[in-house]
């Protein structure tokens, strides 16, 4: 007896070969641990397999789990007023420009001890799990002092039931104790930087580069710390205005560049050229009532991969549905139903850098979701419902 599962009398996305969605209409998978061992047409099976538990799936589609790889899941409070102030014609500007937005979170996220911000955060986790993801990245940026940005990373790492990476964003606003001194604080950031890697904390650096986040210069140096010590870099990028910050993300070989609604020509080609993956958020870009959209014909030409994440957060993405963000990009941005779901799978996991999950191959890990539905595209087209039946993380039904 081996400790290999059959899956079997599935309809695969497999996101894998040149296949439109890597397809497989009368397929079979099987695992072993916490890896995928096979994966092919169920005529094709190899001969005297003794599984120790099958499963057949009776024409379910099978895709592999979700990858939301852009979250702020640990912070304290919530912006629901501030949703109002907007409503009534503030712009997302004004309030953080008045010490209100990210700075408000900081506050609230200083105040919550840390059991406090683990159950806060882990209800949210489990929203996202529930419809299937198995990866998560979550970053800081809610504290930005050192303590409290170290508490909120051993936070994220904390949580169960997804694999977590974690960013380090302490680039993502200026605390009020630095009013007046924001290249100190670009200064302060990158001297704790060391401290947190040293802990464990960090998978990758990260920065908000805008009018109201970080000059370009600024998040020069935050990444030169991080090349420093041989961290990988992204960037919250041209979300409000064209900086140029994809162009510099790209310089230091960003794992992805994010949000990207105010991206260039030159931008594109900078992603095109560096292997950066594209990120877009369209909880943000719908939230904010954004009206310039990311250029996705042109990505699409520069065959950049794009990723789609909830960017969870409290100020301009409070959605805890990725299976939503699919059809919002399909929706507002004209993506595919095929790219929507590589973008949350195949092209989320090359922008968190890893190589091991996102498509279904042997050899990559064994998580995958079970959908009650009878096309992928499915998963793009309701909106508000969730047809997951089963999710398995590291191989294990969860
Ligand atoms: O991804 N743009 C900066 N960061 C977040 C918003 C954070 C906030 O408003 O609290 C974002 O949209
Ligand atoms: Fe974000």
């Amino acid at each position: 007896m081996t400790d290999k599962s059959l899956w079997r009398g599935a309809r695969l996305a497999t996101l894998d070969g040149a296949q439109p969605w890597g397809w497989v209409e009368q397929g079979a998978l099987i695992t072993e641990g916490e890896h995928i061992v096979w994966v092919g047409p169920e005529s094709e099976l190899p001969a005297g397999l003794t599984p120790a538990a099958e499963h057949d799936l009776r024409g379910a589609v099978l895709t592999p789990g979700l990858i939301d790889c852009h979250t702020h899941l640990v912070y304290g409070g919530q912006r629901a007023r501030e949703f109002e102030l907007r409503l009534q014609g503030a712009s997302y500007e004004e309030i953080a420009r008045a010490g209100g937005g990210i700075r408000s979170t900081v506050a609230a996220t200083r105040e919550a001890d840390a059991d406090q911000l683990l159950r806060l955060a882990q209800r949210r986790l489990d929203a996202l799990t529930a419809e299937g993801v198995t990866t998560v990245e979550v970053k800081s940026g809610y504290g930005l002092d050192l303590e409290s940005e170290a508490r909120c990373l051993r936070t994220a790492r904390a949580l169960q039931g997804a694999q977590v990476r974690t960013s380090y964003l302490g680039a993502h606003a200026l605390p009020p104790e630095f009013q007046g001194r924001q290249d100190d604080y670009v200064e302060a950031v990158c001297a704790w930087m060391p401290q947190l890697q040293r802990e464990g904390l960090v998978d990758a650096v990260d920065a908000f580069c805008e009018g109201i986040g970080f000059t370009p210069a600024q998040t020069r140096r935050v990444f030169e710390a991080a090349r420093a010590l041989g961290l990988p870099v992204k960037l919250h990028a041209e979300q409000l205005s064209d900086q140029g910050g994809t162009q510099l993300a790209c310089e230091f070989g960003a794992l992805s560049c994010d949000h990207l609604e105010y991206l260039s020509p030159e931008g594109v080609q900078a992603l095109a050229a560096s292997g950066t993956v594209a990120t877009l958020l369209p909880g943000a870009y719908y939230f904010l009532r954004e009206t310039k959209l990311p250029p996705v014909a042109a990505l699409r030409a520069a065959a950049v991969p794009i990723a789609l994440s909830t960017d969870h957060n409290p100020g301009t993405s409070p959605t805890l549905s990725l299976l939503l963000m699919l059809n919002m990009a399909c929706t507002l941005f004209r993506l595919t139903p095929e790219e929507a779901l590589r973008g949350v799978t195949q092209h989320a996991a090359r922008a968190l850098g890893l190589a091991d999950r996102g498509r279904l191959a042997p050899g990559l890990r064994a998580d995958f979701c079970v959908w009650d539905v009878e096309h992928p595209n499915e998963l793009s087209y309701y909106f508000g419902r969730n047809p997951l039946l089963q999710r398995v993380w590291g191989g294990k039904v969860t």
